[in-house]
Formats: C-alpha cells, sequence, structure tokens
C-alpha cells in the first residue's frame, strides 16, 4: 500500500514475461496495468497515478514522462542498459532506479554466436534460397572458425562469455577494453591489444561495449580503413557504435566481408534502410536478450526487486540512491556527490587497465563517513566504463568481479586553505591518475589534477587537454574551436612553472565531435585530448 492507502501501482509498458512478473500481480496490496505501447494521451493519464514503471527498451523514459508522473517512487528496466532511462531526473526526484543487468548475459552471448556462425556459413541466405525451391551448393561456400583470430571489444560480462567460447572454437581471441589488466585478459586465456590493431588483426569483430559518448562511432570511416580486409563485424551490443553509412559504403566495396546487427542507431530500423539490401549483411530486431529463460530471469528479478521496495522500503539495487540514513546522508551528502564526481572523472581519464582504485581523505573525515564516500568515487569511476547501471550496493560486487582492488586511507597532508580533500587515484597498467576535489560554498570543485592546481566545477561537458605550457597556446585552442562553431563557456588552465607541463580545461555548451578533438591533438604542444562528460 502507499502512505495514502490505496493500492501501490504498478505500470508495465513493455513486453515483460508475464509469468516473471506473477509475484506482483499476485500481490493484494500491488494494482499491476499492463498498457504496452500506449499512445501518449493514454501513457499520461496512466502516469498520474503510477508508483512503480517497469520497461525493456522500447519505452523512453524522458524527463518530460517523469514531470508527468507525481506518484513514481521506482522504475525498473529488464536488462543492462538503462540508456533508456533519464537516469539522472529520476535521482532528482528521488525516484529509484533499478535493473536486471545479469539475466541476459547468456542469451545475448549466444545470439552473437548465432549471428558469427550464421554469417561465416552464409545460413540466412541458403535458407532463403531453399524456401524459394533452389538448390545451390557452390553459391554459398562458407569459412571455418578455426584457426581464425576473433576481436572482441569490451571484455565485460557478456564480452568474456563470447571470448570463452571463441577460444572453445579454437580461435585466437584478442581484446581491446583499456580498463582490462593485462593479468586479467592473461588469467582468460586472451590478449589485449589496441583498437587499430585489433581491428587490423582480425577475422571477425565482435562489439560488447556500452552505449554513449566514449563510444559513439567506434566504427566509423577512419576506424573501418583499419579493419582487415574480408572481415566481418558483429553488433549484438548498441546500433551507436557503428556508423551505418560507413558500414553500408564498407560492405559495398568489398573491403568489408559481412556484418551481422542485432542493435541499430534507431530503432526499429527505417524499412528502406539500405542495410536491408546487402545480401551479406545479417539482421535482427533487436532479439540479444530473447530467450524464454532470459526474459522470465528478468522479469523475475524485477519483481523480486518491487517487493522489497514495496514490503521494506528498500532499493537495494538501486543504481541511483544510496541505502543510506537520512542523518548520515546530511552529513557526507556533499562528499559523495564530490566522491562521484572525482571518480567519474578519472573514469574518463584511463586508457590502460585499471588494477586498483584508492580514495585518500585529507583532514577531518569521520571514520564512519570513509566507506561511503569511497563506494560513491568507485560508482563514480565504474559507471563512466560499464554499460549496466552501478549503484551503492553492486559497485564494489562489480569491481571484485573485474579484479580491481579498492582502498581507503587517511593522509595527513591537508593542502594550505583547505580543510578537507578528498584524492580519487586510479592505479592502471601504466600508472597512476590522480583527481584531487574539495567541498567549495557547498559544491564539489577539482583543485588538483595530478599535482597541478586547477580550479573546475565538475559539472557538464569538457575537453581536457594536456600540454606543455608556451606563449600562444589558449589563443591556438581558443580560434580552433571558434572556427568549428564550439562555445566555451568556461576555462581553466593549471602549470608548474613557465615553459612546463600545463593543463586546460574548457567546458563547452555543445557536444564536439572526434574530428574536432583530433584537430586540438594536432596542435604542436598539445600532448593529450580527452572528453569528460559530467
Ligand atoms: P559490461 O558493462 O559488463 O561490459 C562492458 C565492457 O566494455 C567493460 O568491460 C568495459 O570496461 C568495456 N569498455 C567500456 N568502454 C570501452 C571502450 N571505449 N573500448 C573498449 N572497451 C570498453 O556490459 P555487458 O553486460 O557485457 O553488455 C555489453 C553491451 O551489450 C552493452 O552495450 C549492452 O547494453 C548490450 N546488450 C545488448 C543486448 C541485446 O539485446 N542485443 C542484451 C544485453 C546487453
Ligand atoms: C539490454 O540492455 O539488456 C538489452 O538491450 C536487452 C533488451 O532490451 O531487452
Amino acid at each position: 500500500m502507499t502512505d495514502n492507502g490505496k493500492r501501490f501501482t504498478v505500470l508495465v509498458t513493455d513486453p515483460i514475461d508475464r509469468e516473471g512478473l506473477k509475484p506482483l500481480s499476485d500481490h493484494p496490496g500491488l494494482d499491476v496495468r499492463v498498457e504496452l505501447n500506449p499512445a501518449a494521451d493514454k501513457l499520461q493519464s496512466l502516469l498520474a497515478d503510477t508508483n512503480a514503471w517497469l520497461v525493456r527498451s522500447e519505452t523512453k523514459v524522458t524527463a518530460q514522462w517523469l514531470e508527468k508522473a507525481p506518484a513514481l517512487r521506482i522504475i525498473g528496466r529488464t536488462g543492462v542498459g538503462v540508456d533508456n532511462i533519464d537516469v539522472a531526473g529520476a535521482s532528482r526526484r528521488g525516484i529509484a532506479v533499478i535493473n536486471a543487468p545479469q539475466a541476459n548475459t547468456i542469451a545475448a552471448c549466444e545470439h552473437t554466436w548465432g549471428l558469427i556462425l550464421a554469417l561465416s556459413r552464409n545460413i540466412p541466405q541458403a535458407d532463403s534460397d531453399m524456401k524459394q525451391g533452389k538448390w545451390d551448393r557452390t553459391r554459398w561456400m562458407g569459412t571455418e572458425l578455426q584457426g581464425k583470430t576473433l576481436g572482441v571489444v569490451g571484455l565485460g560480462r557478456i564480452g568474456r562469455e563470447v571470448a570463452k567460447r571463441g577460444l572453445a572454437f579454437g580461435m585466437r581471441v584478442v581484446v581491446h577494453d583499456p580498463y582490462i589488466s593485462v593479468e586479467q585478459a592473461r588469467g582468460l586465456g586472451v590478449s589485449l591489444l589496441p583498437l587499430p590493431e585489433l581491428l587490423g588483426e582480425s577475422d571477425i569483430i565482435s562489439l560488447h561495449v556500452p552505449g554513449g559518448d566514449q563510444t559513439k562511432g567506434l566504427i566509423n570511416d577512419e576506424t573501418m580503413h583499419q579493419v582487415k580486409k574480408g572481415a566481418r563485424i558483429i553488433n549484438c551490443a548498441r546500433g551507436e557504435l557503428v556508423q551505418e553509412k560507413a558500414l553500408v559504403d564498407a560492405i559495398k566495396s568489398g573491403h568489408l566481408g559481412g556484418a551481422a546487427l542485432d542493435v541499430f542507431t534507431k530503432e526499429p530500423l527505417a524499412a528502406d534502410s539500405p542495410l536491408r539490401g546487402l545480401p551479406n549483411v545479417i539482421l535482427t530486431p533487436h532479439l540479444g536478450a530473447s530467450t524464454t529463460e532470459a526474459q522470465r530471469k528478468v522479469a523475475e528479478e524485477l519483481s523480486k526487486g518491487i517487493l522489497e521496495f514495496v514490503e521494506r522500503g528498500l532499493a537495494r539495487y538501486a543504481l541511483n540512491l544510496p541505502g543510506f540514513d537520512p542523518e548520515t546522508l546530511e552529513q557526507i551528502g556533499p562528499y559523495l556527490e564530490l566522491g562521484e564526481k572525482l571518480g567519474a572523472f578519472v573514469g574518463q581519464m584511463l586508457d590502460s587497465g585499471l588494477k586498483e582504485i584508492r580514495t585518500v581523505f585529507r583532514g577531518d573525515f569521520e571514520e564512519r563517513h570513509r566507506h561511503p564516500v569511497s563506494v560513491a568515487a568507485l560508482k563514480g569511476v565504474l559507471t563512466s566504463i560499464l554499460a549496466q547501471g552501478v549503484g551503492f550496493i553492486n559497485a564494489p560486487i562489480l569491481a571484485r568481479e573485474r579484479g580491481i582492488k579498492t582502498s581507503d586511507s587517511i593522509d595527513p597532508a591537508i593542502l594550505e586553505g583547505y580543510n578537507r580533500l578528498l584524492d580519487v587515484v586510479a592505479v592502471t597498467d601504466q600508472g597512476e591518475v590522480r583527481v584531487t576535489g574539495a567541498i567549495l560554498s557547498h559544491a564539489p570543485r577539482i583543485v588538483r589534477l595530478g599535482d597541478l592546481v586547477v580550479d573546475v566545477r565538475p559539472k557538464g561537458k569538457m575537453i581536457v587537454l594536456e600540454n606543455q605550457d608556451q606563449p600562444g597556446m589558449i589563443g591556438h585552442v581558443g580560434t580552433l574551436l571558434g572556427k568549428r562553431g564550439v562555445n566555451i563557456s568556461d576555462m581553466r588552465v593549471g602549470r608548474h612553472a613557465p615553459q612546463q607541463k600545463a593543463v586546460m580545461v574548457l567546458t563547452i555548451d555543445e557536444d564536439v565531435s572526434p574530428d574536432v578533438l583530433k584537430e586540438l591533438g594536432q596542435i604542436p604542444g598539445i600532448t593529450g585530448v580527452r572528453w569528460v562528460r559530467l
């Protein structure tokens, strides 16, 4: 029951396994309404008294819909990606977001292998011929997998399962995942490669990374040129990873031997999409998670989460809300936010295997507050690299699963002018990335990047440039961005001494294209370019 004695209303707007939802529909205190794909006016009236909203990937839970749902307290997503949910908007309203990330891993892995085999042996094409009365044993000559190279991009839950099965097929398996350490890869029997090398060496390239700014257009015109001639690409992750025009052009020119796609930039795929007309491209309508077993499991997991929320007021696996008592939250709320922002910043500065996350407390922090703040930092780091939602509860579990050590410590050395400082340090295969922050005027601030002094509000879209301090640098950067129509709303510079290592942090209004980032990297004296979104 809700506070006003009404039954707790659960709205389901995407197809979710009914059997798995039975614990909810059988519960006397719950009113479960299933309204698939409702028209806008119908959805608006349903949301007026909805307390829990359950979706798969079709429904887009946008800020506009959240506004129309005054009684909404929890959103449940069957599956991994919460990219169809405005999680930040939900957090602002105190609405918990839960998902069921593990239940469809095997389904997505097996679908990937279904596509790899179908593509290698032309199974759908031969089947279509047969159904048209033909019998052609020469046209659909296939290729074997044994002895070939499988390139797995993203060694998360699904990528790992795909890699294991590749080894079982007698393939050499190479992996690109900047956040996996060399030891972890070795433990799985695979080798890590930079993306260009993986693309150049693999016969089959299978994508398993999250969607989002950092991976959008991972396969584009330029990276397509790095792909080995005749290779095949499988995308069972997110449509936006592949620029569809680049893929169509590469197939038509014969550079790419084939592709199998389960996900698309815009879903449903347009009826007249050029992809539909290519004989060596296999398409499935986002079926990766569509097995009876996975759909049952995701629905059961969600049902458990909703019942726990209704009966015990707990959103234990919420991706967005910490389960701390209100008093603790009030005392450390700003430091939780600071920890998470610093973690997210660090996560987007990494480019080699992540081994450890250290949180260092400097100044007057209570012992009992250290753990939650460290978890917030870890959550920030992992959120920027994983597809599944990361919450306060699952962040330490996910870190353990990925072999990432965590630690927190006190350092009595405080910097002049500050009472409390927090360092988030990522230890990687190639060294440390350290970011230091403080709460200034009740808001988080980054005050050191490594050992360079800065003063940055960790908010919005940023370009972080590492450079050699030299005359004209700011002018060069400003002129280039001006020419490309990029508006700078804030610019911060940090350096040790004239002519030494320096850093520029530019906050900008709009997204910038990878081309602009590349041009920035070509300015003499610029030694590193990062795109960070907080
Ligand atoms: P995960 O979070 O467990 O793994 C993602 C991996 O990608 C991590 O190891 C991370 O380190 C790595 N990564 C992040 N950025 C990277 C980059 N730029 N380059 C290389 N590696 C990078 O996620 P998962 O559960 O394995 O899911 C993988 C993908 O599959 C996601 O996009 C998810 O949404 C999608 N998915 C699709 C279906 C479907 O129906 N087709 C079903 C389930 C999941
Ligand atoms: C996911 O992120 O879990 C998938 O895209 C599967 C789905 O939409 O069901």
